[in-house]
């Protein structure tokens, strides 16, 4: 038994090594505490990182310059610090399910989320459709397992917002994502015709989502608007001073407008951790400790709660619709700078 025990923890301890070889140690081990010196390190480690491929199934996203790479990192204090083009912008896509789920969240409380749409993972892509029939709870019937960062749960989301009008419901949705990037953004014309031209699947989700019951009305409406949310025009300092809002309990730090109630935000965080990166969720979260969004505009952001907000722009993704060199660059500058909430700091004098 004790053998047997020592061999187990040996195979743990030989796992738990080639775990960090592969990826990083822990995050308190290396804390130099210099945002500008870790985001500088890891925009020269990754400028010439080549791998992963622009998203082509909206075609304008093809079109994109794949060497654009941009990082962001913003923190208490309401500083930026930068590497790289923080200025071009590219479509926000996925990254803006977040703030769709927040307003929702803002507006009609936790429970108007986990009961409508649920927050579990669906272990499958994001825009399954076998995920919808594999958990079809018709409303009402049961606690949905979903969640509001893939297509189903998002479309539901943003089917969600209130508003008489279709123009009523968009102003809340962009004055949301305003108040978290500190600025008027702008829908990317060329992205929103591109992608309304070619999203004929997420119109089949929309309209087995009213089927079910997670839309009540206008699946068509709830589409539009989420194809438009998805056009949102960001560069790596919007999406950085987001992640930074909600990092610092719902308000931005730069323009110090409070964006979201702070009790409110600790689920948006845990959505976030639990499916913010699709199907490499718990990868990213076993690496990291980090919530972070991703979208396949080629943003990822991330957040470290009290400590900073980071966002990464690089186009080209891995398998799973993340960017390659967001996540890299993400995790090597959290790891720099102690940014894993799992991690907590030795106790003084142990
Ligand atoms: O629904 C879509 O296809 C896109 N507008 C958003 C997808 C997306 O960003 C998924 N991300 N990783």
């Amino acid at each position: 038994m004790t053998r047997n025990r020592t061999i187990l923890s040996l195979g743990a301890y030989a796992l738990a090594l080639a775990v960090t070889t592969v990826t990083m140690p822990p995050a308190h081990a290396q804390a130099t505490g210099d945002p500008q010196k870790a985001v500088d390190a890891a925009y020269a480690k990754f400028k010439s990182l080549k791998e992963g491929k622009n998203a082509d199934y909206i075609p304008a996203l093809a079109k994109v310059d794949p060497n654009l790479f941009g990082i962001a990192l913003v923190t208490a204090d309401g500083k930026v610090y930068t590497a790289g083009d923080i200025k071009t912008e590219v479509s926000i896509q996925s990254i803006s399910k977040v703030f769709t789920m927040a307003q929702v969240i803002q507006e009609q409380g936790l429970d108007s989320i986990e009961k409508r749409i649920g927050v579990d993972a669906t272990g499958a892509r994001f825009n399954s459709i076998i995920a919808v029939e594999a958990v079809k709870t018709v409303v009402g019937t049961g606690a949905p397992e979903m969640n509001p960062l893939v297509n189903p749960g998002a479309i539901s989301a943003t089917s969600m917002v209130k508003g008489a009008t279709a123009d009523e419901v968009w102003k809340k949705i962009i004055g949301f994502h305003n108040d978290a990037a500190g600025r008027q953004l702008n829908v990317l014309q060329d992205v929103y015709k591109s992608e309304s031209d070619t999203n004929q699947r997420n119109q089949a989700i929309g309209a087995l989502m009213l089927a079910y019951g997670y839309i009540k009305a206008n699946w068509q409406q709830a589409v539009d608007l989420y194809t438009r949310q998805c056009s949102i025009g960001v560069n790596a300092k919007d999406l950085a001073t987001m992640a930074a809002t909600l990092a610092f309990g719902g308000t931005n730090p730069v323009t110090h407008k409070q964006a979201m109630d702070p009790a409110k935000v600790p689920g948006v965080l845990a959505v976030m951790a639990t499916a913010g990166l699709y199907d490499d969720s718990g990868k990213w979260l076993y690496h990291t400790g980090l919530p972070a969004k991703s979208g396949v505009g080629g943003g990822i952001i991330a957040v470290s709660p009290g400590k900073f907000g980071i966002a990464v722009v690089s186009p080209p993704l891995d398998d799973a619709g993340n960017s390659v060199r967001a996540q890299r660059a993400i995790a090597d500058i959290s790891n720099a700078l102690g940014g894993n909430p799992y991690a907590a700091a030795k106790k003084a004098g142990s």
